[in-house]
């Protein structure tokens, strides 16, 4: 018997093809001008913190979070966040954003940030950012760039430009190869 039942896992690096595909089909070759486009295709995500929806064997969507700094305090980049069509309003959207924010919070991070919009996102407790206080690398709809606190007051006082957070990279890169578990590309 087929199993229906939605599934959350890991991102796997046997999940990429899929993935891209997915892209593809959502957001097209306007992907590559996207601000946040030019965030991760200069750091890659975080497969500890990145989803897939499985309705059985079938990727039916997908979340990465990718490590940036607000200034000099370390934060995530949530997105893309992507659900086939045929698969949309059935709370996958909803089920991906809220684990991705639990293992956020399980490894310690406090602050999520992403462009997208905020009916949608503020349910997740997203909410926006006031206009100027975060700068992101290239055009952005200020009403579009928000936040999710993963502890209290966690965004108090942060401003400044958004970047990758090649610090905390090298930190977990030198801590992997210490470990002998090294998964990035
Ligand atoms: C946005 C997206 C991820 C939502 O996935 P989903 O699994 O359908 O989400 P959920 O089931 O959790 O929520 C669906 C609800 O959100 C609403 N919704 C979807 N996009 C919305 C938006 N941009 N603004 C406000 N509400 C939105 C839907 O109308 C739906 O409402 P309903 O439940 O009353 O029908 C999906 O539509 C998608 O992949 N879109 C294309 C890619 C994209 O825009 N990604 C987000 C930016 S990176």
């Amino acid at each position: 018997m087929t199993d229906l039942t939605l599934n959350i896992l890991l991102e796997t690096p046997e999940d990429a093809a899929a993935i891209e595909r997915l892209y593809e089909r959502t957001f097209g070759p306007g992907r590559f001008a996207r601000t946040s486009y030019r965030i991760r295709e200069e750091m890659a995500h975080r497969p500890e913190l990145s989803f897939t929806a499985r309705i059985g064997t079938l990727l039916v969507g997908s979340v990465r979070q990718t490590k940036i700094r607000i200034g000099e305090t370390p934060a995530l980049l949530l997105g893309p966040l992507t659900i086939e069509p045929p698969f949309r309003h059935h709370g996958i959207g909803k089920a991906l954003i809220e684990r991705a924010l639990a293992e956020a919070r399980r490894h310690g991070h406090r602050l999520v940030v992403l462009v997208g919009d905020v009916p949608y996102y503020g349910r997740c407790g997203f909410a926006r950012i006031p206009k100027g206080q975060v700068t992101m690398p290239g055009p952005v709809d200020p009403a579009r760039l928000l936040v999710a606190e993963l502890a209290d007051g966690a965004f108090a006082g942060v401003s400044g430009a958004i970047r990758p957070d090649w610090d905390q990279e090298s930190e977990v890169r030198s801590q992997e190869s210490e470990e002998g578990t090294g998964h990035l590309p």
